[in-house]
């Protein structure tokens, strides 16, 4: 799939729910999602059929989001069911990690590929302030956990928030001193919880690269730049997307928890999948290629979206 820019499109991202067992100040309000919501979520069916017809339009990776996909009933046998429809394909999943130590063999298992870990923090205070109720520790032996399950390259997801964890970038960095991990540092994007937050709270990525001018600039990954300090096993990236937006190498479709492709994670513009088979489906997702913006017009205090990342998975 070619978009109007020229963009090949071959990554789906797919949030399964959008509940978690975090509350991320900049992702989830307090009170969490309403429930009688719920009957509006995806199936695991309705979602392996999404994935299929993506497939076979030409996506060759798709990443599971949430929310917190391991609270998604059912996760690992859509893991499965993506891996049969072919196993060439790159399954990875964003999580907060908090429940790895129980999941990472189990995903192994079920053809899960690559594992991204959101984790703002080392220090245990400052984790409970970010999460309003996660333990550090949960997502520490939950790194471990990965590793040993034999995953390799696993990322750490590091949004940057101004006055809360700017103090610990080094210490973040250093995960990857020893360790085969890729600590990526994100700008705090300006969902509708975090709208109204104080200028101060935005901090760009430039506060991590003035750590990393004798580091080996090795290139794009993704939405990454990445970096290798000296002596480092790892690596540590950047994403940019205020300071430097990165869109003209956009390769992505999503689809919320709820069925709706988005054609950029800050449109405003949804494709309701929700009862569509066949056809149906792939007129629906080429529909949505085509409508893919050029750029998002995203702004310390401005997104076209009016959802939360909780919604979207990122
Ligand atoms: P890889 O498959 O490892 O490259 O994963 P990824 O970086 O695409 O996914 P992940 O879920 O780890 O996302 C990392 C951060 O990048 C999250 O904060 C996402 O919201 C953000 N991000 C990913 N893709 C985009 C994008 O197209 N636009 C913007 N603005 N942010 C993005
Ligand atoms: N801005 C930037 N990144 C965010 N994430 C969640 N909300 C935001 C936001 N407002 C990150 C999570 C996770 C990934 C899916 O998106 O930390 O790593
Ligand atoms: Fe949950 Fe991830 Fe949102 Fe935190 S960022 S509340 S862990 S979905």
């Amino acid at each position: 799939m070619i978009d109007r820019y020229g963009r090949k499109i071959e990554y789906l991202r797919m949030s399964v729910t959008d509940r978690c067992n975090l509350r991320c100040i900049y992702c989830m309000k307090e009170g969490g999602v309403c429930k009688r919501c719920h009957s509006d979520i995806l199936s695991i069916e309705e979602l392996t059929d999404i994935a299929r017809a993506a497939y076979a339009l030409g996506v060759r990776k798709i990443r599971l989001t949430g929310g917190e996909p391991l609270v998604r009933k059912g996760i690992l046998t859509l893991c499965k069911n993506i891996k049969a429809i072919d196993p060439m394909i790159e399954l990875g999943m964003t999580t907060n990690g908090s429940l790895l130590k129980e999941y990472a063999g189990k995903l192994k298992e079920s053809g899960v590929d690559r594992l991204n870990i959101s984790l703002d923090t080392l220090n245990a205070e400052t984790y409970h302030t970010i999460t309003r109720r996660g333990n550090l520790s949960d997502v520490l032996d939950g790194v471990k956990a990965v590793q040993n399950a034999g995953f390799v390259r696993t990322k750490i997801n590091t949004v940057l928030i101004g006055g809360v964890n700017e103090n610990d970038i080094l210490d973040m960095m250093r995960l990857a001193e020893n360790d085969d991990l890729q600590v990526r540092f994100i700008e705090l994007m300006p969902m509708d919880i975090v709208r109204g937050w104080d200028k101060s709270r935005f901090i760009s990525v430039d506060v991590v690269e003035q750590h990393l001018h004798s580091a080996e600039l090795i290139g794009y990954d993704g939405v990454a730049r990445i970096y290798r300090p000296t002596g480092y096993k790892g690596t540590v990236g950047v994403i940019s997307p205020l300071s430097r937006s990165f869109c003209d190498r956009c390769n992505k479709i999503r689809v919320t928890a709820d069925g709706k492709l988005k054609p950029c994670l800050h449109s405003g513009e949804e494709i309701d999948l929700r009862g569509l088979s066949g056809e149906a489906l792939t007129a629906a997702i080429l529909q949505g290629v085509d409508s893919k913006p050029k750029c998002h017009r995203l702004g310390e205090y401005h997104t076209d979206t009016a959802r939360n990342m909780n919604e979207i998975g990122g």
